[in-house]
């Protein structure tokens, strides 16, 4: 098992993992137009941390890093429909808290979040009050009417990956 994390950067075998995850946001994302999950992740402003396991992909996180205003817009979020409630979820979501404060240089997540989702959410650490400064997000991530705004501070010492392995 490992967690990779890459975006639109064309090496095959990335590329073929992107399209996995593609397949598992469209089925398990039934709400999200196709041709919008393909626009996101293949965009190069966003990145996408993947579990992969037998060198396939189960699931993952596509978010876009807002480097100079240190916060991250987690965009889709999912786990193949027969791996979910193993902790994959919950492991994926450590291993981008670390990798988003330690690469990106980032402090908050913010994500609309699927009312069936939310509590899935709450496990990890996200709250429905928005702590972050309005004037470091607002313009930035656009409104979305099928969920609620929800976020996350990542904590700047927590050994996150050495938690959950
Ligand atoms: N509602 C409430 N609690 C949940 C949910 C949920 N939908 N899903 C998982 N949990 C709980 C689990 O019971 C577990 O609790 P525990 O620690 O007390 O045992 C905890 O959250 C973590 O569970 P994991 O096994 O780590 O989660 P999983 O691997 O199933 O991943 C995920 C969670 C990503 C939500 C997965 O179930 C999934 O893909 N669901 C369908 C797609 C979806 O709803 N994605 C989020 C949409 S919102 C967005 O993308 C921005």
């Amino acid at each position: 098992l490992k967690f990779v994390c890459y975006s639109n950067d064309g090496i095959d075998e990335h590329m073929v993992w992107l399209i996995g995850l593609k397949n598992i946001f469209a089925r398990q994302l039934p709400n999200m137009p196709k041709e919008y999950i393909v626009r996101l992740l293949m965009d190069r402003s966003h990145k996408s941390m993947m579990v992969i396991r037998h060198n396939l992909v189960v699931g993952g996180i596509t978010y876009r890093p807002y480097i100079s205003q240190k916060f991250g817009e987690i965009a889709f979020c999912a786990i193949t429909a027969d791996e979910q409630v193993k902790g994959y979820g919950t492991r994926l979501m450590n291993h981008l808290k670390q990798h988003a404060r330690d690469v990106d240089g980032l402090t908050h997540f913010l994500t609309y979040a699927d009312n069936n989702a939310v509590g899935y959410f709450i496990k990890q650490g996200f709250t429905k009050e928005i702590k972050l400064e309005k004037d470091r997000w607002h313009g930035y991530i656009k409104d979305y009417d099928g969920g609620i705004l929800m976020e996350c501070r990542i904590d700047q010492k927590l050994p996150y990956t050495d938690l959950s392995t």
